[in-house]
C-alpha cells in the first residue's frame, strides 16, 4: 500500500468510525431490520452520494464507475417515498482536478462497507428494494488503488487529496445540512 493510501485511511478513520456508529446506517446493521430504518438510511445516503457523483461526473471518465444515486432514488420510490431535495451543491465544487482522487476514494470506498450492509439486508429484509446496496462493486476500488499506486503525487498534491477526502467524508456527518 502506498504512503498516500495509508495517510488517507489514517486521516479519515475517526470520521469513518463516527459514520458507522452514529448515523442511520447503524440501525440497518441491527436485527430486526425495520422498513422505516431502512428508508431513513437511504434518505441519509442520498444527498452526499448525489453530491459526490455530481462533482465527479466530468472528471472520472477513465474509471468504469456507474453513478449510483439513481438506484437510491429508485429504491426509495419502490418503498413508496422519494429522495430528499438537495439544497446546496456549491460547496463541493473541485477547485483543482487533483482533489477528485480524494472524493473518489470516499465514494468508491463506501462500497466496501456497502457489501457488508448488502449481505445483512439480504438476510434480514423481506421484500425491501435493495438495488443500491446490491450494486456495491469492488472492481472500481481495485482500479482506483492501482491508479494511486502507479501515480506520482508531490507533497502538496497529497495534502490536497487528503483534504478533499476529509471534506467528502464530512458530507456524511449527521449534522451536515445539505
Ligand atoms: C454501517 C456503515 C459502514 C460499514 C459497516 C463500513 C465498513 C467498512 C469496512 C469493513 C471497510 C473495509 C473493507 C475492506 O477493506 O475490504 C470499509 C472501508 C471503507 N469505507 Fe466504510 N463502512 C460503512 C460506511 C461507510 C460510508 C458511509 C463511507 C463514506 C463516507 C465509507 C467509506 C469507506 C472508505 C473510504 C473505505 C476504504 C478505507 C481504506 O481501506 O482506505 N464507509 N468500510
Amino acid at each position: 500500500m502506498t504512503k498516500l493510501l495509508i495517510q488517507l485511511r489514517k486521516a479519515t478513520k475517526s470520521l469513518h468510525d463516527t459514520i458507522e456508529k452514529t448515523t442511520p446506517l447503524t440501525k440497518i446493521m441491527q436485527t430486526p431490520l425495520h422498513k422505516d430504518s431502512y428508508i431513513q438510511a437511504l434518505n441519509y445516503l442520498y444527498p452526499p452520494i448525489f453530491q459526490l457523483e455530481s462533482s465527479l461526473d466530468k472528471f472520472m471518465p477513465e474509471f468504469n464507475y456507474q453513478a449510483r444515486h439513481p438506484l437510491l432514488a429508485l429504491d426509495l420510490k419502490n418503498l413508496g417515498t422519494h429522495p430528499p431535495k438537495i439544497k446546496n451543491l456549491s460547496h463541493l465544487q473541485l477547485s483543482c482536478e487533483i482533489q477528485k482522487y480524494g472524493h473518489f476514494y470516499v465514494l468508491v470506498g463506501s462500497q466496501l462497507g456497502g457489501h457488508i450492509i448488502a449481505n445483512h439486508i439480504n438476510q434480514h429484509a423481506n421484500n425491501l428494494s435493495t438495488l443500491f446496496f446490491d450494486s456495491s462493486d469492488k472492481q472500481v476500488w481495485k482500479q482506483l488503488i492501482n491508479t494511486i499506486n502507479q501515480a506520482t503525487f508531490n507533497q502538496e498534491q497529497e495534502a490536497q487529496i487528503i483534504k478533499a477526502a476529509t471534506t467528502a467524508f464530512e458530507l456524511f456527518l449527521p449534522s451536515k445540512d445539505i
